[in-house]
């Protein structure tokens, strides 16, 4: 087996920083080596530490100037979206049915689906993030394509064919029966193959009956090992709508549970008008939230409450939702996510950011026995950061005295120039180019 071994400055989230003392839940190695071996992590720490144990002749990079993370995870984001990015002018629902639905409609076509799986993959790599939870569309060759381009990178992925049977144009539209269909075929196809995963996804309450929900909740219950992923309490005029169309339910996320997809596999994205009794109604169940910082003020839907979410014991995630928000950037969606909590009075600390965007994505897509962090087993899922991108960069960064400064800067000011190397299982995946 192939053992490469690199020296670096090295961090990773071990816990949440907001539970545990923020010395303990990251842990940062200045002078750091990583291990790797198998496609695995077989060692994480000090340099000083590791280097004597080291096997003899093991390879050894040097990467001064460098800092190795664990791949960002992505809670909630669109493949089909890529080309809805930047769209000027529209709130939530007029924004889906001027710039979104018509986009989607695109993916009937599988050659279309094909392409845009690649830029998704290849945008997803380039900005450092390793795995992700991702919208297809309604089209079941939309799951597909973004499948086999994930199997063909070796990536560890969870996405699901969109369940949508009302409120969208006829060509985005399935039924409860051809829904059920679809999922469970997609389910059987690609259950167990290179590092995927499957997620049962009802766009959400606006878009689907009650008896399309409730076969969601059917097919989730009779497949344990698959999540649910849908979106929730984004934007006021979206919440009203439900509102109308479940007038006997107490609230929008009692419209999930009475249909069974409230449990400790559902992601729910957005949550930004949550009530209190509504997080800890998530976090008894043992659910995820996406915060979406990006999105939510492209989209003027809102301020998240990261705070309370935190409070309720909720475990919240970063995402992009891409074509909503406007960067792939999980260093990016870092810093708007500080941005938010700031317009509340709230400043986030870089460390509880940086948990969000790796272990905390991890757990919401119930894969962090695998990823999430470099603990020696892992899948060695890894960026190398470049702390001097850019002059800017180079030059703030030399002033940083410690992890939480390095990573503040890097969240306000960097790119995805930043992300020198991406590498997924051990292998080289993407390089910046020039690097
Ligand atoms: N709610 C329902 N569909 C969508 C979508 O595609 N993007 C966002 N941001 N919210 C949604
Ligand atoms: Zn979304």
């Amino acid at each position: 087996m192939s053992r490469q071994a690199y020296r670096s400055a090295l961090a990773h989230a071990l816990a949440d920083p907001a539970s545990a003392s923020a010395g303990e839940a990251v842990v940062y190695h200045p002078d750091g080596l990583l291990v790797v071996e198998g496609g695995h992590v077989a060692a994480f720490g000090a340099y000083a530490d590791l280097a004597p144990g080291l096997p003899e002749g093991t390879p050894i990079e040097h990467m001064p100037g460098r800092l190795v993370t664990p791949g960002f995870i992505d809670a909630h984001v669109h493949y089909p979206q890529v080309d809805v990015m930047a769209a000027w002018g529209t709130q939530l629902l007029d924004w889906l049915h001027t710039h979104t639905f018509p986009a989607e409609l695109a993916f009937a076509d599988r050659a279309h689906a094909d392409a845009v799986a690649a830029v998704f993959l290849d945008q997803l790599l380039a900005n450092g993030t390793t795995s992700a939870l991702v919208f297809c569309t309604v089209h079941k060759g939309s799951v597909d394509a973004l499948f086999e381009a994930a199997l063909g990178r070796d990536m560890r992925l969870v996405a699901g064919k969109v369940l949508m049977d009302r409120g969208a144009p006829e060509g985005l539209l399935d039924t409860v029966e051809t829904g059920r269909a679809d999922t469970e075929a997609l389910i059987r196809a690609w259950r167990g193959r290179g590092r995927l995963g499957y997620a049962v996804t009802p766009r959400f309450a606006v878009t689907s009956t009650d008896a399309q929900l409730a076969m969601a909740g059917e097919v989730a219950a009779a497949h344990p090992d698959v999540l649910v992923h849908t979106h929730m309490s984004e934007n006021r005029d979206e919440i009203a709508e439900v509102a109308r169309l479940f007038p006997a339910a107490r609230d929008y996320l009692d419209v999930y549970d009475r249909f069974g997809l409230l449990g400790p596999r559902s992601v729910f994205a957005h949550c930004v008008h949550a009530s209190e009794d509504t997080f800890e109604r998530l976090a008894a169940a043992g659910a995820s939230v996406a915060f979406c910082p990006s999105s939510n003020l492209l989209l003027g839907s809102g301020l998240f409450p990261l705070k309370r979410a935190c409070g309720c014991g909720v475990n919240t995630a970063l995402g992009s939702d891409v074509g909503g928000g406007g960067s792939f950037s999980p260093i990016a969606m870092m810093g708007e996510a500080y941005k938010v909590g700031q317009l509340q009075g709230d400043n986030l600390d870089p460390l509880h950011a940086f948990y969000l965007a790796t272990l905390a994505g991890a757990k919401a897509l119930h894969i962090d026995d695998k990823v999430g962090n470099l603990l020696p087993g892992k899948e060695a899922d890894f960026v190398v950061l470049d702390l001097a991108a850019t002059p800017l960069l180079a030059r703030r960064t030399a002033q940083a005295k410690t992890l939480a400064e390095t990573l503040f800067m890097l969240s306000v000011l960097a790119d995805e120039r930043v992300v020198e190397r991406t590498y997924l299982a051990g292998r080289l995946a993407h390089t910046r180019r020039g690097a």
